[in-house]
Order: structure tokens, then C-alpha cells, then sequence
């Protein structure tokens, strides 16, 4: 199932082991071999990343766009669930907050629910996230979501391979309530290749700004590379339906990550005044249903 993806450039699987042992994250220098090799690690199709002034003008169109969709969702009673998943450090949070940035707060809300705790835990799994659904008129933005369960619980043994293959029976059904009972529900999978990610760790360690992002979970990543893309791999091809299916974006380039993630909702959508020139669509070179994705 697509392993090869995430195969660095340099080789097979003994490499990639040495290519782990010889990175010191506390290193401030970074291997020359993991900061050339970044953008393109995972089959990254652009060899240089987006031209800022580009990106900036354009973003700003989009969020225009996606202002008359909010005023849509408003009109129209509309319920709209944008989810993110993908590996720590893959841009969700990010991308979010460009969704996030010109909306008006009070009709639309980020979710990034921290670990369970107690009562929580007690819970049946679906509680939390179902509470945080939107009511009509309303965007939900979804940084995590139920998903951890066949993600990070998973690899990290958060939870039991029971509970984890329990979830991936259950959920097409779960989110076939959600979409019968009118819920417009959009599933964005952010990819990133492995020397993408351990760039951004780096960064994240040496960069006072980004400290406060590494997390233990963030740690182990790196080691457990393998194990998450197994994992969502798995996730993929399980819980991708013709009601609720997944749309992967190839995530190296963080601005074409948000422009394309906001094209993708936009295209989706109906709203008046649409301008389909600003909108176009989503580049088909970073913009993946899964199952394209997965061949
Ligand atoms: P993020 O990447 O979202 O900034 P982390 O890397 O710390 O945050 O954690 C990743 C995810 O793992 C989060 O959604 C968090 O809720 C979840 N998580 C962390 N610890 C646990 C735990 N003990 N049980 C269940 N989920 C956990
Ligand atoms: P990130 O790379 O996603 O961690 O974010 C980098 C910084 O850009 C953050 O400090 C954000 O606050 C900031 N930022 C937020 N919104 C925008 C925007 N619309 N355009 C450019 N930068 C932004
Ligand atoms: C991301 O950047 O993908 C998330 O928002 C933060 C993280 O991965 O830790």
C-alpha cells in the first residue's frame, strides 16, 4: 500500500534507519542532507516552494471567497465540518489559522481537543468530538479529530489494537449520520515526507518562537515514522467513502498547502457571488483523493 512514498531519496530501509540514528535534534546545525532533502522527501512534485508575494495576494483573494461562503453557511443554515489530520508538524494548525484569520469568530470555531482526561475518558470514544459539532450557521475546524484513534492512540498505545480496530469498523457509519442528518463534511489528510518533518522539528527545538510546539508525542515521531505511515495508510483506505471521503494534499510547501486547502472547500461549496476565477482548482499535482493517493 504506497510504502515506497516515504522513502527517502537516498534508499531502502537501512538508510533510513542510519538517516534516524545520525540526526541529533539538539544539534542547531541541521544535516545538509535532511535540509536539501526536505521539500521533495515523500514525492514532493515541486522541486522549489511558492513565491511569497504570490502566495500572499492570492491567500487574501481566498479569504474574501471564503468570507461570502461564511455569509452562505450563515444564510443557508449550513452546518460545515473541515477536518485536518495528518503527522505532527504537518501544517494543520497552521493552515487553520488561515481559514480562521478574516472569519467572524463567533460562527466559526477551532477544535483541537488536548488528550481525554478523566471524565473524558470514561466517555463513550465519538462524545467529546460530537459536542463540539456546529450548530446551523456554523464552520467547525477540526485540528484532530476522532481519527486519533486509528493515529496517534494507535502508535503511541494510547489505546488497544481492539479499541483502534473497533473505531475504523464503526466510523463510516458514524459519519454517515453525520452527513444524513445534513452535517457537509470534509476530510483533508496534510502529507508530509520524513525529512520534511524532521526539518520542522528542528526548527521547532532551535526556534524560541516554535518551542513550545514539540511535545513528547512530537518526539517519538520521528522514531515512529513508519508506524504512522502504516497507520494512515490503513486509515486511508478504511475510512474513505463516497459520502465522506478523503482528500490528501501533499503538504511539503506550507503555502501551497493553504491556498490549495482553501481552494478545495471553496470548490466544494456553492455560495453567492462566487468568483470561479479567484476559485479555480485545487492543483491536481499536491491534490489527491485518497485512493489516488494510496495507488
Ligand atoms: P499536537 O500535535 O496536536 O500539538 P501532541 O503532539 O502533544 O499535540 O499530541 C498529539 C495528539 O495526541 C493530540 O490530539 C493529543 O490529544 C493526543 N494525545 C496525547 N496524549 C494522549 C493520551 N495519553 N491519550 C490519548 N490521546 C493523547
Ligand atoms: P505557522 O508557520 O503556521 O506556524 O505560522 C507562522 C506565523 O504566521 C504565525 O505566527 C501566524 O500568526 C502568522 N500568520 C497568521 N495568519 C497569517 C496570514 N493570514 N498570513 C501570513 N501570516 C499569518
Ligand atoms: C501541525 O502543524 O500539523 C499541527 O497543527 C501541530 C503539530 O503537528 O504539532
Amino acid at each position: 500500500m504506497g510504502k515506497s512514498k516515504d522513502t527517502p531519496s537516498s534508499g531502502g530501509k537501512s538508510s533510513r534507519k542510519s538517516a534516524g540514528k545520525a540526526f541529533d535534534l539538539d544539534d542547531p546545525k541541521l544535516p545538509k542532507r535532511i535540509d536539501h532533502g526536505a521539500l521533495q522527501s515523500g514525492h514532493y512534485p515541486y522541486d522549489s516552494k511558492m513565491d511569497s508575494h504570490a502566495y500572499e495576494d492570492e491567500l487574501r483573494l481566498l479569504q474574501i471567497e471564503l468570507l461570502k461562503l461564511q455569509a452562505h453557511v450563515r444564510d443557508a443554515g449550513m452546518r460545515l465540518v473541515v477536518l485536518f489530520e495528518g503527522r505532527d508538524s504537518a501544517g494543520k494548525g497552521g493552515t487553520i489559522r488561515r481559514f480562521m484569520r478574516h472569519l467572524n469568530p463567533r460562527h466559526a470555531q477551532i477544535v483541537a481537543l488536548s488528550k481525554p482526561n478523566e471524565r473524558e475518558a470514561g466517555e463513550w470514544y465519538f462524545q467529546r468530538y460530537i459536542r463540539r459539532l456546529p450548530t446551523k450557521g456554523d464552520i467547525a475546524l477540526f485540528d484532530r479529530s476522532w481519527y486519533n484513534r486509528a493515529g496517534v492512540e494507535r502508535v503511541m498505545g494510547f489505546c488497544t489494537p481492539e479499541e483502534t480496530e473497533r473505531f475504523l469498523q464503526v466510523v463510516p457509519t458514524f459519519e454517515r449520520m453525520l452527513v444524513d442528518d445534513g452535517i457537509v463534511l470534509m476530510k483533508i489528510w496534510l502529507n508530509i515526507g520524513r525529512e520534511m518533518q524532521m526539518k520542522r522539528f528542528h526548527a521547532r527545538r532551535h526556534d524560541p518562537l516554535k518551542q513550545w510546539k514539540i511535545s513528547d508525542v512530537d518526539l517519538a515521531a520521528i522514531e515512529k515514522f513508519d508506524a504512522y505511515t502504516i497507520a494512515r495508510d490503513e486509515l486511508l483506505s478504511r475510512t474513505h467513502t463516497e459520502y465522506a471521503p478523503w482528500t490528501v494534499i501533499r503538504a511539503n510547501d506550507k503555502k501551497r498547502t493553504r491556498l490549495n486547502a482553501l481552494r478545495l472547500v471553496l470548490s466544494h461549496c456553492d455560495y453567492e457571488k462566487k468568483d470561479e476565477k479567484i476559485v479555480g482548482v485545487p492543483d491536481p499535482k499536491i491534490v489527491l483523493p485518497a485512493p489516488a493517493f494510496l495507488a
